[in-house]
């Protein structure tokens, strides 16, 4: 695998202070981008070239651009934290280049070398520094590495080049209300990913195949729709961008990954933190019959969301076609908040990173 370089071409009329102070006040999530963004080409029989950082701006794309016929489209997301001494680092970058790989094999796209992906995240990150928020609050600097299918032409087959990009956008709660429980409508009929499909890939399709079932999740008045197993229409997969976490006392369950679970870093993440606060941390099958019943039954006490744009997020009301009831009251539990804390203060910087998960700049 060739290993570009990534050469520095910075804007020479990047935004002014005031107005990038403006929106680091209140940035929201995905709606404002830094400066600069990387940009590096594959091309079949000569591999990855022309790596560069360049002023953000518009791509140009054909028309019969492959990938917006066929979709042939991964990504990542991952975050950039102010440290209290003001340098600046990521969370755990080599995890997403290795999923970065991984859904890159299964769409059949070439694999971008792991040193590459994080050479690419440093260089903007250490380019566009001023964007990561002040330490101290919820915000970071939110990185979305993607690839693309940049053949011109409409036959069905893998691309014969691609593009790599990494923009980046400052963050805030990804949700409106921060930490406030979100509502979660269970769609027993429709399904995001399937056994031997792609739900195990982060590419766009499966966001693409979760837009309906949002769609009528929050006809039903609900802020996030949950999808069952494809096959028995019973096992808790995931929400539409975010693992799932059910908090029995001292025991944490996550989903065992199905082969149409997303693997997510948070959710593995968890895991190691939930464990060295104490708590059993498992991953095991659990059915909405379950989730319900240990619910009513009071020994199922919260339940969680999380990625890397969630962070943690309670969930409150759980809505599907047979029943409603409501986690810890509809207030954020307790278990809930503690690894929030836990994984935030290890991000920011103000608790020891003893896993070595933070890749300071
Ligand atoms: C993330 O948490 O990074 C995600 O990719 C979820 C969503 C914003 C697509």
């Amino acid at each position: 695998m060739t290993t570009p370089t990534i050469e520095l071409k910075p804007s020479a009329h990047p935004l002014v202070d005031a107005e990038r102070e403006a929106i680091l006040a209140d940035p929201g999530f995905g709606r404002h981008f830094t400066d600069h963004m990387v940009t590096i080409k594959w091309t079949e029989g000569r591999g990855w070239h022309d790596g560069q950082l360049v002023p953000y701006a518009p791509i140009p794309i054909d028309p019969a651009t492959h990938v917006l016929h066929y979709a042939q489209e991964i990504f990542e997301g991952l975050k950039a934290y102010r440290r209290p001494d003001g340098s600046v680092a990521t969370f755990r970058p080599e995890k997403n280049a290795e999923r970065f790989q991984r859904s890159a094999r299964r769409l059949a796209m070439p694999e971008l070398p792991v040193e590459t992906f994080i050479a690419a995240c440093d260089a903007l990150v250490g380019q566009d520094k001023a964007w990561v928020p002040a330490h101290g609050g919820e915000e970071s600097l939110y990185l979305r590495p993607f690839m693309i299918a940049t053949e011109v032409g409409l036959g069905v087959k893998p691309a014969n080049e691609y593009l790599f990009l990494v923009i980046a956008s400052p963050a805030g709660a990804y949700f409106p209300g921060g930490v406030k429980p979100v509502s979660i409508w269970v769609s027993e009929d429709r399904v995001r990913a399937v056994p031997g499909g792609m739900g195990d890939a982060k590419t766009g399709g499966n966001y693409a195949a979760s837009l309906l079932a949002q769609a009528e999740a929050a006809a039903k008045g609900c802020d996030q729709v949950c999808y069952l197993d494809a096959v028995d229409h019973t096992w808790v997969e995931e929400l539409g961008g975010m693992n799932l976490y059910f908090v029995y006392g001292n025991k944490i369950v996550t989903p065992a990954l199905s082969g149409s679970i997303l693997e997510g870093v948070t959710r593995d993440s968890l895991l190691s933190v939930a464990r060295d606060l104490g708590y059993e941390a498992v991953e095991e099958r659990i059915s909405v019959e379950q989730w319900q019943r240990d619910t009513e039954n009071g020994t199922l006490t919260e339940v969680f969301a999380c990625g890397t744009a969630a962070v943690i997020t309670p969930v409150g009301t759980v809505k599907r076609a047979g029943g409603e009831w409501h986690q810890s009251g509809g207030e954020p539990g307790e278990v809930t908040l503690r690894l929030r804390r836990a994984l935030l203060d290890i991000q920011r910087g103000t608790a020891e990173d003893k896993h070595g998960w933070m890749h300071p700049l």
